[in-house]
């Protein structure tokens, strides 16, 4: 059977690229190749590749997690700037409830921070890895807008949007698009956010977790994961925290876990950094 050559692979990213489900997002091509790459080195058929890449790319994106229309939320944000804080506060909440993830975290977000910074101090910088909606959640961290808030994804347009947030909110704009499995974030800071992504990127590469945390250039690194499934039957705490312990053995990290409404919260310590 004949195998994809480099031209192959290039003509498949752009299909899935310009297709009319991705278009819009304007994800990086590295994502697909390494994707094919992957389906590739495991053996698949040729003919099978670009379905099983597919699959695997609509588990990154989790596009049935929800997304708003980003064009018309760009037009709400800028009206909501011009009338203050609590407006673009109000608006926070809305783009907050679109997406599951952070939807579920929206009535105990300020006891989830605090809780969170009651164990590695208020950081003055932290990487968002993986956010989603997550920064839109800045305004209940307690925290100054001083605070560098590097927050990374592979949507473009969302990733616009959170700087536009960043912007009218009177913070610098650091969030970036990019996928962080292949260019894991360079910038030193405080702290990591990781959540509720590990157990996606488990299922992309298996114990990549390991190698990606390690490079995080951080002290801490929050990584959180549900407590259940989506549809709230499995309960998967044996799994999510063996996920964790097992790509931190023999590091030598502390680790500390908590649990609020249903996320299970686990505290990595790196030490120095
Ligand atoms: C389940 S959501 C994460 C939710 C968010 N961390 C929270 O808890 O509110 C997954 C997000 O991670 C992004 N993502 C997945 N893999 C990524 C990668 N390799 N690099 C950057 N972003 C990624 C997706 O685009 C999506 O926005």
């Amino acid at each position: 059977m004949k195998s994809l050559s480099e031209n192959d692979i290039e003509q498949m990213t752009e299909r899935v690229l310009r297709s009319r489900k991705y278009v819009s997002m304007d994800l990086p091509a590295e994502t697909v190749k390494d994707l094919i790459r992957q389906e590739i080195a495991v053996g698949k058929a040729p003919k099978d590749v670009e379905k099983s890449m597919r699959e695997k790319l609509h588990q990154i994106i989790a596009p049935y997690l929800g997304d708003p229309d980003y064009e018309l939320e760009e037009e709400r944000l800028a009206q909501a700037a011009a009338a203050g804080d609590d407006a673009v506060r109000e608006w926070c909440l809305r783009m907050l409830s679109v997406h599951t993830s952070s939807r579920e975290r929206i009535p105990q977000m300020e006891s989830f921070y605090r809780t969170i910074f009651e164990r590695i101090g208020e950081p003055e910088s932290i990487l968002d890895v993986a956010c989603a909606f997550n920064p839109f959640s800045f305004p209940w961290m307690g925290l100054p807008k001083t605070t560098a808030y590097h927050a990374y994804d592979l949507h473009a347009p969302r990733v616009h949007l959170i700087n536009s947030f960043f912007k009218v909110y009177g913070m610098e704009p650091f969030a970036e698009t990019g996928d962080i499995l292949i260019n894991p974030p360079e910038v030193k800071a405080d702290t990591a956010f990781f959540f509720k992504e590990a157990h996606r990127f488990e299922s992309r590469k298996k114990g990549c977790n390991r190698n990606f945390w390690i490079s995080l250039p951080v002290k801490t690194i929050v990584v959180t994961l549900p407590a259940e499934n989506l549809t709230g039957q499995h309960q998967m705490r044996d799994r999510q925290r063996s996920l964790v312990e097992k790509n931190i053995e023999g590091l030598g990290w502390k680790l500390e876990e908590t649990e609020i409404a249903g996320e299970m919260i686990f505290i990595i310590h790196k030490g120095g950094r």
